[in-house]
C-alpha cells in the first residue's frame, strides 16, 4: 500500500482528537427502515478502533442521489440509529455539518464519543468537489480517515477536496482491505486467474474487459451482454437485449481473445420477464424470435463451475441472469456456489460489489467466498486500473 493508513498511525496520537471519517453508508433503505446493512457493518470496524482510542468520531457520509438540497427521503438520520445497534451505545447527531453549532457540538463531544453528520449530498458544492464546503467539513475535525471504498471513485468534497485540508489524511480499515484484495488479485494473481462478467450492457463493462484480457486464463460471460456476443457471432437473439452499435466491437473482441473467452452454451428463455414466467432452456443457437435470453442454462452453468473449480484466483461482477426475478437466478446462484466451492478447495474468490455481491449475500454465501466488495461502481473503476480520486488525494505512505 503506497498510502498512509490508519494502522500506522501511533495510537496514543489519536486521543482526544477530532477525526473526520468518510464512510460509505450508501444502504438501500424501504420506508425508512435499512434494508441491508453490509454497508454499516463493514464501517464499524474503523470507527470502533477510534473510539476505542479516546478519538472523538464524527462521520460524513451521502445516501442516494437527492438533487436540490435536503430532501427528508434521503436523510441519513435512520442511519444513526441502525449503527447504535452495532456500537452497542448512541451515536450524536449532527443535523447540519455545515453550521457553525456542529463545530461547537463537535468540539463538547466526549472522547470515544461518535457522530454521525446529515447526508453530505445535501449541501450545494459536494458533488463539484467544492473546496469552500469542504472547509466546512474540515472545521469538524483535527485529522481524516476515508474509509468509503464504495465513494472513491467519485472526486467530491467529502472525499477529496477534504483530504488536502486535514492531515494526516489516510486510509481506514475497510479501505485498506478492499485495496489489499483486489489490488492482489489483478496485479499479483494466483494462476489459473479467472474473471466472471455479467450484466446487462457490454457498453458498461468494456473497459473491464480490455484490463482484463491480458491479465486472465479465462473471461467468462453471463448476463444479457452475451446476447451482444451472441448477435456477433451471427446467432438469432430473438427479442434479447442486445446493443446494436456493440456488436462489431464484441466480434473484434471474440477474435482478440480466443479461447479465453467464454460465453454461454445455452440460454434459459421465455415470452415475458415475470414470476413463473413459461420458460426453456435452450442451446445458444436454438433462441426463437419473439423469446427473450434471461439466464444462462444449466449446461452453462456446468461449464462455467468446471473452470472455476480450476482456478486459483476468481474474480466476479455482475450477474449471469435477471436474478432478481425467479426462475431467472439459477445461473447467478449457480455461479455464487461455484465461487464458495473454489473458495473452501483454496481458490481466493473475490466478488466485486454491486449486484453480484447482492446476489452473494441474499444466497447467504458472503461468508464462503474470500470477499465481498463493499463498492460497485469503485471496484468497477479500480480493476479497470482507474485511479480512485479519493485514494489518490490521502498521505503518501
Ligand atoms: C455506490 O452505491 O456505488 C456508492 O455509494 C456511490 O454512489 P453514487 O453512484 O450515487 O455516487
Amino acid at each position: 500500500m503506497s498510502k498512509r493508513t490508519l494502522a500506522q498511525l501511533e495510537p496514543t496520537h489519536l486521543d482526544g482528537q477530532r477525526v473526520v471519517v468518510r464512510v460509505d453508508l450508501n444502504v438501500p433503505m424501504s420506508d425508512g427502515v435499512v434494508t441491508d446493512d453490509t454497508r454499516i457493518r463493514a464501517s464499524i470496524p474503523t470507527i470502533r478502533y477510534l473510539h476505542d482510542k479516546g478519538a472523538r468520531v464524527v462521520l460524513l457520509s451521502h445516501l442516494g442521489r437527492p438533487t436540490g438540497g435536503p430532501d427528508p427521503q434521503y436523510s441519513l438520520k435512520p442511519v444513526a440509529r441502525a449503527m447504535e445497534k452495532h456500537l452497542g451505545f448512541p451515536v450524536m447527531w449532527i443535523a447540519d455539518p455545515t453550521s457553525p453549532e456542529a463545530a461547537a457540538q463537535v468540539r463538547h463531544m466526549p472522547r470515544g464519543g461518535v457522530a454521525l453528520a446529515e447526508n453530505t449530498r445535501f449541501y450545494p458544492g459536494e458533488e463539484t468537489n467544492d473546496p469552500e464546503l469542504a472547509k466546512s467539513f474540515a472545521a469538524l475535525g483535527d485529522m481524516y480517515v476515508n474509509d468509503a471504498f464504495g465513494s472513491a471513485h467519485r472526486s467530491h468534497s467529502s472525499t477529496e477536496a477534504i483530504a488536502h485540508l486535514l492531515k494526516p489524511a489516510v486510509v481506514g480499515f475497510l479501505m485498506e482491505t478492499e485495496l489489499q484484495f483486489l489490488g492482489a488479485a489483478v496485479d499479483n494473481p494466483k494462476r489459473p486467474f479467472v474473471a466472471i462478467l455479467g450484466g446487462a450492457k457490454i457498453s458498461g463493462k468494456i473497459d473491464l474487459v480490455e484490463a482484463l484480457l491480458p491479465k486472465v486464463d479465462h473471461i467468462l460471460i453471463g448476463g444479457a451482454m452475451a446476447c451482444t456476443f451472441f448477435k456477433a457471432m451471427g446467432l438469432e437473439t430473438g427479442n434479447s437485449l442486445v446493443e446494436l452499435d456493440r456488436v462489431e466491437m464484441a466480434k473484434d473482441l471474440i477474435a482478440k481473445a480466443g479461447d479465453r473467452l467464454v460465453l454461454p452454451t445455452g440460454a434459459v428463455i421465455a415470452q415475458k420477464l415475470e414470476p413463473g414466467a413459461g420458460t426453456r432452456e435452450v442451446a445458444r443457437d436454438q433462441v426463437p424470435s419473439g423469446w427473450s435470453v434471461f439466464d444462462i442454462d444449466s449446461a452453462s452453468v456446468k461449464v462455467f463451475a468446471d473452470i472455476i473449480a480450476s482456478a486459483k484466483t476468481v474474480i466476479w461482477n455482475g450477474p449471469m441472469g435477471v436474478f432478481e426475478t425467479p426462475p431467472f437466478d439459477q445461473g447467478t446462484l449457480g455461479v455464487a456456489h461455484a465461487l464458495a466451492a473454489a473458495t473452501k478447495a483454496g481458490a481466493v474468490t473475490i466478488v466485486g460489489g454491486g449486484d453480484s455481491a447482492a446476489a452473494v449475500t441474499a444466497a447467504k454465501l458472503d461468508d464462503q467466498v474470500t470477499h465481498v466488495s463493499t463498492g460497485g461502481g469503485a471496484s468497477l473503476e479500480f480493476l479497470e486500473g482507474k485511479p480512485l480520486p479519493g485514494v489518490a488525494a490521502l498521505d503518501n505512505a
